[in-house]
Parts: C-alpha cells; sequence; structure tokens
C-alpha cells in the first residue's frame, strides 16, 4: 500500500489477537501507557503503526492477513523476538532503568547476554527496515521505548531523509546505574538513541538523566535536540467510557464485595497496576498490614481493593512476584478477616471496566511505584472520580512533577511512612479532598494524549 507520512513504531501494539480453540482470532487492546498515549494515531490518515507480533494468535493473524488498517505486524523469529523482549529489554533495561537490581536479581553480562543481545540488535533491525521501506519521503517516524533504542540510529542510515524521534516511556537510570551495563552496550544503546533528530521523554528528571549520561559515556549529545512531553490523561474518553453499563454493573458488584452497613461506612483503598516489580505491590499491602496493627480501629472499616492484570508472565520474577502477592494478600485476609470484612479484595485479572468502576468508588488511591516513566491511573482515578479522592504518590513517578503538591506524598521504600501516608489519606476531610481532585485532574488532564502526539509531530518539523 501507499508509502506512510506518519509512523510510529514500538514492540506491543494497538491490539494482540489470540487464538482460540474453534480457531478464531479474537482481537483484544494493548495494555500499558504507551498504548494508551499513542491511540490518537488511530485517527490520522497516511498514518502507519509499526509493531511486533507478540504471540501464537498475533503471528496467526500476520499469516491469514488479518490485522487493522494502519497497522503492520512484524512477524520476527519467535526466538530473535523472545530473547529481545524478555531477555533484553524487560531484564536488562527495564531493570536498569527502574533501578530494580537487587540480590538475588544481580546482572550478569556474559554468553547468555551476548546472544541475548545479537537477537536485540537483529529485532531492532527488522523494525528499522521495515520502516525504512515503509516511509514515504521525508515522512516523520515516531519510535517508541527501550525495546527500540537502536532503531532510530539504524533508520538513519538507510534513510537520511526521514525526520525521527524517539520517545522514552520509562524513567532514564541514573549515570552511575546505567554504567553497570557493558561499556560497548551503553554507547550502542545512546548512539541508537542520538541517530533520532529529537529523543523525548515524559518529564524533565528522565531526560536530564539521559543527558547526563550521553555527556559522561559519549562526552555530549552530538546535536540530538531533548524534549519533554508529560502524557495526560484522556478526560472525555475516560468520563463517558466510566459511565456506562458494564461499569455500572462493576460498581455494583463491587459495593457488595466491599459489603458494611451502608453509604460511606467503610473506606475504599484502591490499586490498580500490571503485575509488575516497579509497582511495589508488596510494600503497599505491608503498608496495610501495618495501619491495620496499629490502628486497629480502622479494622471492618477499610477495604483494600488492588486490581492487577497479568504482565510479563514468561519471565520467572515476574511470575513469582505475581504469587508473593498474592500470598501476602491471602496472609493479611486471614491474619485480620472476619465474618462479613474482608480486608483485601485482589483479583489478578485484566477487566478495564472493573478499574474503571474501583477509581469511581475508591476513597484513596495508593500509587507507589519504586520508580515509573509517569504512571496514568495516578492521573486517571481524579478524572473519574465520583465523590473525590485522596491520591497517595510516590515521589519516583513521574507523575509527581506535575501532581505532588495535592498528593500525599511517600517515599516507595518506606512502609511505616505508607501506612501513615495511607492514615492521613483516609482522615482528610470531604471538602479538601473534593477541592484537591479538583485540582489534580486538572494537571492530569493537561496534556492529553492526541495533543501529546501532535506536540511531538511538531516539534520534530513537519
Ligand atoms: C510500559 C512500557 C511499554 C509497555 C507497557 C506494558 O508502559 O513503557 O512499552 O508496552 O509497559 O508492558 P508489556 O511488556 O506488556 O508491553
Amino acid at each position: 500500500h501507499a508509502a506512510a507520512q506518519v509512523l510510529v513504531a514500538s514492540n506491543r501494539g494497538p491490539v494482540t489477537y489470540s487464538l482460540e480453540e474453534n480457531g478464531e482470532l479474537t482481537a483484544k487492546r494493548g495494555g500499558g501507557g504507551l498504548v494508551s498515549g499513542l491511540s490518537a494515531i488511530g485517527d490520522s490518515e497516511a498514518a502507519l503503526w509499526v509493531c511486533a507480533a507478540l504471540g501464537d494468535g498475533d503471528r496467526e493473524a500476520v499469516r491469514r492477513g488479518v490485522g487493522e488498517p494502519g497497522v503492520r505486524m512484524l512477524d520476527i523469529d519467535a526466538r530473535v523476538h523472545a530473547d529481545a523482549y524478555n531477555g533484553i529489554a524487560n531484564s536488562v533495561l527495564w531493570f536498569v532503568h527502574h533501578m530494580l537490581y537487587q540480590t538475588p536479581l544481580e546482572p550478569a553480562f556474559g554468553p547468555e547476554f551476548r546472544a541475548q543481545w545479537a537477537s536485540y540488535e537483529t529485532y531492532n533491525r527488522a523494525f528499522a527496515e521495515a520502516l525504512a521501506q515503509s516511509a514515504a519521503a521525508d515522512a516523520a517516524v515516531l519510535v517508541q521505548d527501550y525495546h527500540l533504542a537502536l532503531v532510530p540510529g539504524m533508520l538513519r542510515e538507510l534513510r537520511p531523509d526521514l525526520r525521527i524521534g524517539h520517545f522514552s516511556h520509562t524513567p532514564w537510570a541514573p549515570v552511575d546505574y546505567f554504567r553497570m551495563l557493558p561499556d560497548d552496550v551503553a554507547e550502542q544503546l545512546l548512539r541508537g538513541i542520538l541517530g533520532a533528530d529529537r529523543a523525548a521523554f515524559l518529564t524533565g528528571r528522565w531526560a536530564d538523566a539521559f543527558s547526563e549520561c550521553c555527556v559522561a559515556i559519549l562526552g555530549g549529545t552530538s546535536g540530538t535536540r531533548i524534549g519533554v512531553h508529560g502524557l495526560g490523561a484522556d478526560a472525555d474518553f475516560l468520563r463517558e467510557r466510566s459511565r456506562r453499563d458494564d461499569v455500572e454493573d462493576r460498581l455494583a458488584a463491587l459495593r457488595e464485595q466491599i459489603g458494611g452497613s451502608g453509604a460511606g461506612d467503610r473506606k475504599v483503598i484502591v490499586r490498580v497496576d500490571r503485575t509488575e516489580l516497579s509497582k511495589n505491590i508488596v510494600r503497599g499491602l505491608q503498608a496495610y498490614r501495618e495501619l491495620l496493627a496499629t490502628r486497629p480501629e480502622w479494622r471492618e472499616r477499610v477495604v483494600h481493593v488492588a486490581f492487577a492484570y497479568p504482565s510479563r508472565q514468561d519471565l520467572a520474577v515476574y511470575r513469582d512476584y505475581t504469587a508473593s502477592v498474592q500470598a501476602l494478600a491471602d496472609e493479611i485476609n486471614s491474619e485480620y478477616g472476619v465474618a462479613g470484612w474482608t480486608p483485601v479484595v485482589l483479583h489478578v485479572k485484566d477487566d478495564f471496566a472493573r478499574s474503571l468502576a474501583a477509581y469511581r468508588l475508591a476513597d484513596v488511591a495508593l500509587v507507589n511505584p519504586i520508580r515509573d516513566g509517569m504512571n496514568l491511573v495516578a492521573k486517571e482515578v481524579p478524572v473519574v472520580s465520583d465523590e473525590g479522592c485522596a491520591l497517595v504518590l510516590s515521589r519516583e513517578a513521574g507523575a509527581f512533577e506535575e501532581l505532588g503538591e495535592d498528593a500525599v506524598v511517600v517515599n516507595p521504600y518506606d512502609v511505616s511512612g505508607t501506612a501513615a501516608a495511607l492514615h492521613t489519606a483516609l482522615t482528610m476531610p470531604l471538602g479538601e479532598r473534593a477541592e484537591r481532585t479538583k485540582r489534580l485532574a486538572a494537571a492530569a488532564t493537561a496534556l492529553p494524549p492526541a495533543q501529546w502526539f501532535l506536540d511531538q509531530l511538531r516539534a520534530l518539523g513537519d
């Protein structure tokens, strides 16, 4: 088909397919901040989204020629993709940028890493070649995230005429932490991104960290412009979506599960995350347990609703983490639960309508990541909330830069501090809570996804 004027490249695309037992393919929207932010591209003509086939369903869709208009899925060799995605992107680069290494998860850059790194290069080259082939003369190409750090440099060599941007949806590691990577790999990653005309980040903090790495390791950013675009929540979409019938149904079911004898009798602390180590779900549960232990007045008067949707379950450390979240929730329930009161309602399943229902009724939202590029949950809750919601927010989330003033701010490692913050949030006067929610919602929607996307295109110079 015709060459595209605007191209987006990312590992995860807007849809993934699963192959049902009857041989049919069902499509599902991709999860995570990147896909939420980029959904605006679907509306523009002459746009193409290049992404990877992620599983058997996607590969089958490519083979059958099933797909969405404006989306090109690359059927990259499964082994190469697994090495690049699970091995390098999610086990190494994600861990570096989120500073997740700790005993016994120590980095070991030996032969296995080198083999996976070769796959990461092959995988990046597949994207660069597909983009080079599909792009019209002078087209703008927006390359997304740590999966594709080498693509801008490779694409620049193949197609010097293109305008190339790179966007990081993660934090960027501080220079001393980034230098854990072997020197040649660190240099290749930086040079790869610097192949873009412009490298952009979610906050000034991550942009500065990237620049500092470039200066320390390469002596500078070699003319590449550095930008910041703080992706915001999509207020129109969220307000409409959260009032639909399926959300109302789940709201009623949730109210029933929470129990209590009537309106406002039980407070609700809500969290919604991927099953993701950097989201710090275990310390959140520890803090909640400490709240129940040290302030018995909250027993039977609060419920912690924790929704975690399964993510990266090919990786043993993610499966183990998910199991430890489940185990701790069970422990708290058997320690404190009584007839008619379940202290923790944990669901490990993807259900967007149910998440929106939880956002609506939350008294407190708990967002306590160890590190997070932005965190859209912190931005979505205040927009959707029915009667105002106090936000407990980690100072290490990108969203802290915009929302810190009206949140109850925590150090994510400090469990006792988080327990105290939960108490503060639960006891916030309702008037103050409503006022803060209004200001949070305004800050959270300052840069809606469509504008965020257009700003990047404009900054590339179109
Ligand atoms: C983060 C990353 C995205 C990724 C998302 C979901 O937001 O920045 O690139 O798509 O997590 O993770 P997954 O591995 O399921 O794509």
